[in-house]
């Protein structure tokens, strides 16, 4: 299984987005996340920023949405170029229309699960999509705690994606590191992406290789 790691620069320098970016060449690609100060009590960045950071880079960009009105927003992500765009489905009101929308933009389409979000009422829609992201903790800041209550759903994901026999990846977002990154692993995740853990080490490109051997090593036992 191809084990990927998309580092989040939520935590990192956000005055040198492009210096930032610069210091993980071996990341699979860089996770943005977009805050509205609606869906999460916190605000980053908007669509601007994003337009400059796909001018300025050729690194995939994984876009995270955690806004209100996501329905409205996240065309204009794709629209915009970035590889990747996910939204909540605690947001949309139409999530199978958008991940429809997104795809025909030409991005991979992701929708993502806060922790206490069951999985199963999607069970039927996952062929709509390109990736899952399961949040391990609750969404709105970097540097939480990783919420272990989130493995069975991760396990009970694997084995729905497995079912529908199509392509699509397992994202785990909030608390990964290399205390717990083996963890989420074992239980079925195979995109990892992780904020705090690597812009706060001496060596962020050091610790991405680091990550991603350790996610390849816990998921050959
Ligand atoms: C939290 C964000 C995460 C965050 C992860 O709402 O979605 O992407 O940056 O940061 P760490 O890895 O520090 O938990
Ligand atoms: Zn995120």
């Amino acid at each position: 299984m191809t084990m990927r790691i998309t580092p989040s620069i939520l935590n990192a320098d956000l005055a040198d987005l492009s210096g930032e970016i610069a210091r993980i060449p071996s990341a699979d690609g860089v996770h943005v996340d977009v805050m509205d100060n609606h869906f999460v009590p916190n605000m980053t960045f908007g669509l601007p920023v994003v337009e400059c950071i796909r001018a300025n880079t050729t690194a995939f960009l994984d876009i995270h949405l955690m806004i209100a009105e996501v329905d409205r927003w996240a065309p204009a992500f794709a629209d915009a170029g970035c590889e990747s765009v996910t939204f909540h489905v605690e947001s949309s009101h139409a999530p199978i229309k958008l991940a429809r929308e997104l795809r025909s933009l030409g991005a991979r389409a992701a929708m993502a699960l806060k922790p206490a979000t069951p999985i199963e009422p999607y069970a039927d829609m996952l062929g709509e999509l390109d990736m899952v992201l399961l949040m391990t903790v609750e969404p709105g800041f970097g540097g939480q705690k990783f919420l272990d209550l989130v493995l069975p759903k991760i396990r009970r994901t694997r084995a729905l994606i497995e079912a529908t026999g199509g392509e699509i990846w397992l994202q785990v977002d909030g608390g990964v590191s290399v205390e717990t990154i083996e963890r989420c692993a074992e239980a079925g995740a195979d995109t990892f992406v992780a904020g705090s853990a690597v812009y706060s080490a001496a060596d962020p490109d050091a610790m991405v290789i680091a990550l991603r051997e350790q996610a390849i090593g816990a998921c050959a036992h």
